[in-house]
């Protein structure tokens, strides 16, 4: 399966890396294809909303950017995978900004191979999800109704060792 991983994190060693890294090595592990960006160290700018990409753009978007790689990955990713950590109650702002940009790609509809996705979450409190929730529920499963395989958090207990399951199971 090609599946393409989004980290939101600047922090290198941090929740979201744990959760992220435990996700690729056990999906490698098992064939897949994956397709890790560390979206906080690449040039990723917020949707301007020119709609160059619904009019003359045919669906390529008018900025030029490092988003252009994780276009290319997604046209043919069967999977993808959101991890972040929780900034003021929702996803944070670097991961926020790759997902506007999915607009060009991912709106109104995704590529016919995109069926699963996944959430990772990082927090200090343990109850702070509701925000990334929302987007996940509708914007993944609701509006592209992509299959869930679930949103992991680094409160839950074993939680890397949940992901592994997941990616085992993929
Ligand atoms: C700018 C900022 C905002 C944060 N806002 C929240 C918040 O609203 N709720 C919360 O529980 N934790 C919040 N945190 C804590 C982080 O979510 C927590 O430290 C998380 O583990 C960071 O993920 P990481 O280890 O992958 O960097 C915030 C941290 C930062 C730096």
């Amino acid at each position: 399966m090609n599946i393409v991983v989004m980290n939101g994190s600047p922090r290198k060693n941090g929740e979201t890396a744990r959760m992220t890294s435990a996700f690729v090595e056990e999906a490698e592990k098992r064939g897949h294809d994956v397709r890790a960006f560390d979206v906080c160290r690449m040039d990723i700018h917020g949707c301007v909303a020119c709609e160059f990409c619904h009019g003359k753009g045919n669906g390529q978007c008018a900025q030029k950017d490092d988003m252009a790689k994780i276009y290319a990955e997604l046209a043919d990713a069967e999977m993808l995978v959101l991890a972040a950590p929780i900034y003021y109650h929702g996803i944070s702002g670097q991961l926020k900004c790759a997902i506007d940009r999915f607009y060009a790609a991912l709106y109104p509809t995704a590529p016919a191979t995109l069926k699963k996705v996944a959430m990772f979450l990082a927090s200090g409190d343990p109850d702070m999800y509701d925000g990334a929730k929302f987007s996940y529920d509708g914007d993944f499963l609701g509006y592209l109704g992509l299959e869930g395989c679930g949103i992991f958090t680094n409160h839950d207990a074993d939680v890397e060792a949940k992901i592994r399951e997941m990616a085992a199971s993929l």
